[in-house]
């Protein structure tokens, strides 16, 4: 019973990549919270998810981020966190179903976990949402979801997922291909921030800063 209420006392964890410390109000993530990203195929949400993921572990030595993926093969997002600098974090496939899931977890211990995609879950998705959020509150270590995004902009899975979220966040393509903006639609913690635009490089996602000046100057 007691794990069950377990409550971690919230702590705000600071993040030094600047366009994401404005994403998440200023002052930082805090560490019981639960944030859903959602996006279109492609958007960048592996991409996104791995970065936040990275930030989080360069922190401290000592701390552990998870990033379990249930959407593509381990050696792919192994792949991908190489080429975009990611190298403190861990790369894992996530274990179907809740119980192997938590087990696979609890095992590990992290202080951050991201799991790409909480969609992919699909028929366990309220069973193992209800789980992650427990342990994000318990444990006081932050909790990203990655999900997909239907036709209307909707993130997709039951809509007690967006309401249980945290922060509830979207990427999606704007013009050039390589545009991404990254949209904040609620934080329980923090004031909503203006859209953020970034553009997907080899590197991953930066500010895209002089895309706008480009802009400015035509207008
Ligand atoms: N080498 C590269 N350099 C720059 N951009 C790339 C490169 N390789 C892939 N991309 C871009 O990254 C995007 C995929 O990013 P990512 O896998 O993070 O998206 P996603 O939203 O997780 O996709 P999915 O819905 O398939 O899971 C591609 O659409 C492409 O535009
Ligand atoms: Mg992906």
């Amino acid at each position: 019973m007691t794990t069950a209420t377990a409550r971690s006392n919230p702590k705000l964890l600071p993040v030094s990549v600047p366009w994401l410390k404005k994403v998440y109000g200023g002052g930082g993530i805090v560490s019981t919270s639960v944030t859903l990203l959602g996006g279109p195929p492609g958007a960048g949400k592996t991409t996104l998810l791995l970065q936040i993921a990275e930030a989080l572990a360069t922190r401290a030595a000592h701390h552990r981020v998870l990033f379990l993926s249930n959407e593509q093969r381990g050696s792919d997002v192994y792949a991908l966190a190489r080429r975009i600098g990611a190298h403190r974090v861990e790369v894992a496939e996530a274990r179907m179903t809740t119980g192997k899931l938590a087990a696979q977890i609890e095992g590990f211990a992290p202080d951050a976990l991201v799991l790409d995609t909480i969609t992919a879950t699909a028929r366990e998705l309220p069973e193992t949402f209800e789980y992650l959020h427990a342990r994000a509150r318990g444990h006081g270590a932050p909790v990203f979801l990655g999900a997909f995004m239907t036709k209307d902009g909707d993130v997709a899975g039951p809509r007690g997922l967006q309401l249980g979220a945290d922060v509830l966040m979207t990427i999606t393509p704007e013009g050039t291909p390589d545009v991404r903006v990254l949209q904040v639609w609620k934080n329980r913690y923090a004031s909503v921030p203006p859209d953020v635009r970034l553009r997907m490089t080899e590197r991953g996602l930066v500010a895209a800063r002089a895309l706008r000046l480009i802009n400015n100057r035509k207008g």
